[in-house]
């Protein structure tokens, strides 16, 4: 009997959200992103399975794109930090990777370039994010620099980054949306601001071209709502079994550190996956597991390859059974309620000893 950690990766339930998506901006062209492994879903199953239906992919890196074009993957690919050496500009022509320039100094690696395949290019914007981009004022510079560059093909995109849009009561989202309103007036080639939040908060922002991430995995994209609110299912669930199942006297420790005590005579189960699968220390104590498709929750810490879990709402759970520890029937922004951990966070943590397990699209 193999550990039984296995992350199960729905492919319908994927296209599904991409259809949830399609809906809520008809007809908008779309980046999906991949970057940091599809959210943990895999990067290359994941882009496999998504290329027909979007036309462009976005990642974080150049060896994320090339890991891409490897497996075959022809779509246009959108570096969307850019690039981060001189050299990978000729790569990401020959590769038809597009290239957002977000800083000065990838403005100056153009100089005197000259490359065989013009450069798809957006420029980035920091409308109010405080992270990458351009500030507003320094705009038409860097757009004359795009401009007058051979290299780059015409017209170059504009695009920025919402920083709060899961948030809809933040004032910074008017901020940012004004700002980006004002520069998209009269610019010539595309423009991008939506992310998944934004998608569906705000339809003024879906410009020309939409980059959703998170909610491509079945995650709701906004505070305080549920996937289900926008008909998003789950794309991974990460499942178990239980190793262990014992009953345990009243006062009994369980785990490191004895952070917990049975109140009573009890059945407390094992479940083989801890925090090196990514199931994270830092989860509170009592987080809710579904075993049998009852729920139960954590007792004491979470352990490197274990966890230990209070059965008393399940009686008949055995050694072998099955225990979801998000996913179907659990969302996962179940486990992450009132915790500063975020769903992004948990998804990205699985590690490769777990095994991935794609369905049949
Ligand atoms: C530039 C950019 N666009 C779009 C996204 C997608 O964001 P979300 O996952 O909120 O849809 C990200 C993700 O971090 C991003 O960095």
């Amino acid at each position: 009997m193999s550990r039984g950690a296995i992350a199960v990766l729905s492919s319908e339930n994927l296209v599904h959200n991409l259809e949830q998506i399609k809906a809520a901006a008809p007809s908008k062209p779309l980046i999906a992103m991949v970057k940091a492994n599809a959210f943990g879903h895999g990067i290359r199953s994941t882009a496999a399975r998504l290329e027909r239906h979007v036309d462009n992919l976005g990642v974080a890196s150049i060896e994320e794109a090339l890991a891409l074009r490897k497996i075959g993957i022809k779509r246009p690919i959108t570096l969307i930090e850019g690039v981060f050496e001189p050299d990978e500009l000729l790569i990401a022509a020959c590769q038809q990777f597009h290239v957002v320039f977000h800083d000065v100094i990838q403005l100056e690696w153009l100089k005197g370039l000259s490359l065989p395949l013009p450069l798809v290019a957006w420029l980035k914007v920091d409308t109010g994010m405080g992270r990458l981009g351009f500030a507003v004022e320094d705009v038409p510079h860097a757009l004359r620099v795009l401009k007058d560059c051979p290299s780059i093909q015409q017209p170059v995109g504009l695009m920025s980054h919402l920083a709060c849009a899961d948030d809809t009561e933040h004032p910074l989202n008017a901020v940012q949306l004004q700002a980006f309103a004002e520069l998209a007036k009269g610019w010539e080639g595309p423009k991008s601001l939506a992310n998944s939040a934004a998608i569906f908060a705000y339809p003024q922002s879906h410009y020309d071209v939409i980059r959703p991430g998170i909610c491509l995995y079945g995650v709701s994209p906004i505070k305080g709502k549920k996937a289900s609110d926008f008909n998003f299912k789950p794309v991974m669930t990460l499942q178990t079994r239980l190793i262990s199942v014992r009953k345990r006297m009243a006062n009994a420790f369980i785990g490191y550190g004895g952070t917990y005590q049975c109140e009573e005579s009890m059945n407390v189960g094992v479940i083989a996956i801890g925090y090196g699968d990514g199931y994270l220390r830092s989860l509170a104590p009592n987080t809710p597991v579904l075993v049998n498709g009852k729920k139960c929750h954590l007792v004491g810490r979470i352990s490197m390859d274990m966890a230990a879990i209070d059965l008393r709402s399940c009686d008949d759970a055995k050694v072998g059974d099955p225990v979801i520890l998000w996913g179907e029937g659990l969302p996962i922004e179940e486990i992450t309620e009132g915790s500063s951990i975020i769903p992004n966070e948990l998804l990205t943590s699985v590690q490769s000893r777990v095994t991935f397990h794609w369905t049949l699209a």
